[in-house]
């Protein structure tokens, strides 16, 4: 059945366990990832991006109706999310598109300006019913940018102002800049544990991992295990159901119907989920 982000998280963070979000593009990603729920018997977060609705003609309907659809069928409980919002006319869409909660991610802006457009954000988004993620301190790889240098200033996610910054904006979780960074191919992220750490005890909101296709198992449990509560996959999904088909293809080249490939690509996605969601709950 379809759920919200909010009582997702909550249950994870009482429980000392993660939700694990998947970004979906396809129809065949939204279906690997209920499937791969399921087969885990766990709760699962679908989720869209801003660059995943560009991908879709700027149009959000569609897939989202899709992901609405899947997840009221699902044997486990599926929420829906916005993910990396900058744009205020999606972010005003999100409500009546089915999703129970946004990530508005003004991260890349000055201190002040993130604060003040996250909190107005916030504002509108709970005043329509949603959970509000934010981001301070940049999680890098975003846009096909290369990963930002860890050391940079703004790479890592300074506690203390993150304290402000959360009791400032009024959100009601903080994506948080520890070492991990978008769309790396290996998983090899080394996690800022002690950072980790310092946020969790001192936030009181759930802190939330992006980039984790970068992360090992082991990491992601140590990070679990430190206070992440919701964990952002995408590329992994997207490297298991390429590779698949490209391996597909490879040894059937007359191969036309593209079922035959796109169940290929799914079916890899959905052993994949299932292994993540396990991780996040062991
Ligand atoms: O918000 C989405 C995630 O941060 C996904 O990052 O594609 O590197 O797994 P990833
Ligand atoms: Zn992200």
């Amino acid at each position: 059945p379809l759920a919200a982000t909010g009582a997702l998280v909550a249950e994870a963070t009482a429980a000392h366990t993660a939700v694990a979000a998947f970004n979906v593009i396809t129809l065949e990603h939204i279906e690997a990832v209920v499937a791969g729920a399921e087969a885990a018997d766990a709760p699962v977060i679908l989720q869209i991006s801003e660059n995943a609705v560009r991908y879709r003609y700027g149009r959000l309907l569609p897939l989202a109706r899709a992901a609405a659809a899947t997840a009221e069928a699902s044997r486990v409980p599926v929420a829906l999310h916005l993910d990396h919002v900058q744009s205020d006319e999606l972010l005003r869409q999100a409500a009546d598109a089915g999703f129970s909660s946004v990530m508005y991610d003004a991260a890349r802006l000055p201190y002040d300006e993130n604060l003040a457009a996250t909190r107005a954000a916030a504002e509108w988004g709970h005043a329509n019913g949603l959970w509000v993620e934010a981001e301070l301190g940049e999680v890098g790889g975003k846009d096909g940018a290369a990963p930002l240098d860890a050391h940079a200033p703004g790479a890592r996610t300074d506690p203390g102002e993150a304290m402000a910054y959360v009791t400032d904006s009024g959100v009601d979780a903080l994506a948080v800049a520890i070492g991990s960074s978008h769309a790396m191919t290996t998983r090899t992220a080394a996690l800022d544990h002690d950072l980790l750490k310092r946020l969790s005890e001192g936030l009181g909101v759930p802190l939330v991992l992006h980039g984790s296709s970068g992360v090992s198992d082991d990491e992601l449990t140590a990070a679990v295990r430190g206070g992440i509560a919701k964990v952002n996959v995408g590329t992994a999904l997207n490297i298991a159901m390429t590779g698949a088909i490209r391996e597909f293809l490879a040894a059937h080249p007359d191969a036309v119907d593209s079922r035959k490939y796109l169940s290929v690509g799914r079916e890899a996605m959905v052993r994949t989920v299932t292994e993540l969601v396990q991780v996040m709950r062991r």
